[in-house]
């Protein structure tokens, strides 16, 4: 069996991205929401994608036309019927994730490979929900998702290695460089990644430096591209917290446990990039460090 056509659950900034890779890489692909103004809002993103991909020479208005024309937004879930690979990046919301997957379990046919883009729940708490625990797995991917090279393919313990095998392929199809991993909370990248996070906003917490000096300080001593306030930023402070607080509850360690900073910065409203405010002011011309009193 072949993957041609692909559903995406999901048309937020992760969905969105996921969905243009694929029509990008060739493949026909339906993007369920659950509201029209969610579509418009991720055509909208991936429109201005395809436009600075075009201005850069990289793609003509021609094959800006013709991703379009493989992507096709939807508000029914029967419309995902017929894919052959579906992929789940709504909220990280377990009872909702496993309302739909049940619904799709039911509508599409055995062929139909189920997967996930969660970031720190466990697989097989979602494929526990089908009668398709052998074709079902993880396909984590990174924001940003048309730059990030990088999905982990996640197989739990009733995973088939045909259905491994098709989803690595799958990546390696939309120009990603598939890794594999077992079915663990935060999986490979998270479970390395969060508790990071998590500890630089101990340290700021904790007043041993500035925002703006932790940020300089991994992103010149190490040469990452962001540093991990900014980073926070970017992920977004609610995903974070909502990630921490997942990653926690499954292993019971100090290390995932959100720190108290940023619970206070979630109910002040600071969600990061997102909503203007988060380690960072994003109000102005450039941003600066958000005063928090500290
Ligand atoms: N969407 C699409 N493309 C984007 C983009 C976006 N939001 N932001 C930048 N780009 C593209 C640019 O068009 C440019 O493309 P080109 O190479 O074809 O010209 C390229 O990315 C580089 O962009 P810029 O030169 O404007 O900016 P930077 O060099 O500063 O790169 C960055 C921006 C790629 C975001 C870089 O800062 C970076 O890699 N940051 C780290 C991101 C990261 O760590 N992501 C993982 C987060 S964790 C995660 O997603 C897991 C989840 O479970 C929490």
């Amino acid at each position: 069996m072949k993957i041609e056509k692909v559903g995406v659950l999901g048309c937020g900034l992760m969905g969105a991205g996921i969905a243009q890779v694929s029509a990008q890489s060739g493949f026909e692909t339906v993007v369920r929401e659950i509201d029209q103004q969610f579509i418009d809002k991720g055509f909208g993103i991936i429109e201005k994608n395809l436009k600075r991909s075009m201005e850069k020479g990289k793609i003509s208005g021609g094959d800006k036309d013709a991703i379009f024309a493989r992507l096709k937004g939807t508000l029914d879930l029967e419309d995902l019927r017929n894919c052959d690979l579906i992929i789940e990046a709504v909220v990280e919301d377990l009872n909702l994730k496993n309302e739909m997957f049940s619904e799709l379990d039911r509508i599409c046919p055995e062929k139909t490979i189920l997967a996930s883009n969660t970031s720190s729940l466990t697989i097989m708490a979602m494929a526990a929900s089908t009668n398709r625990t052998d074709r079902f797995c993880g396909l984590h991917f990174f924001n940003p998702v048309p730059v990030m090279q990088l999905v982990e393919v996640v197989r739990t313990i009733a995973t088939s290695g045909e259905t491994t095998e098709m989803c690595v392929e799958f990546c390696k199809a939309i120009g990603k460089k598939p890794i594999l991993t077992k079915d663990n909370s935060g999986f490979i990248v998270n479970r390395l990644l969060i508790p990071y996070l998590l500890d630089a906003i101990r340290v700021y917490e904790q007043g041993l430096a500035s925002v703006e000096d932790i940020d300089t300080g991994m992103k010149l001593g190490l040469n990452y591209p962001m540093g991990p306030m900014v980073l926070l930023d970017f992920v977004g402070l609610d995903t974070t917290y909502n990630i921490a607080n997942i990653m926690f509850e499954e292993y019971r360690e100090q290390r995932f446990a959100p720190p108290p900073l940023l619970k206070k910065m979630i109910l002040a409203g600071y969600f990061g990039r997102k909503s203007g405010m988060g380690f960072y002011d994003y109000s102005g011309d450039k941003p600066v460090p958000n005063d928090l009193g500290l």
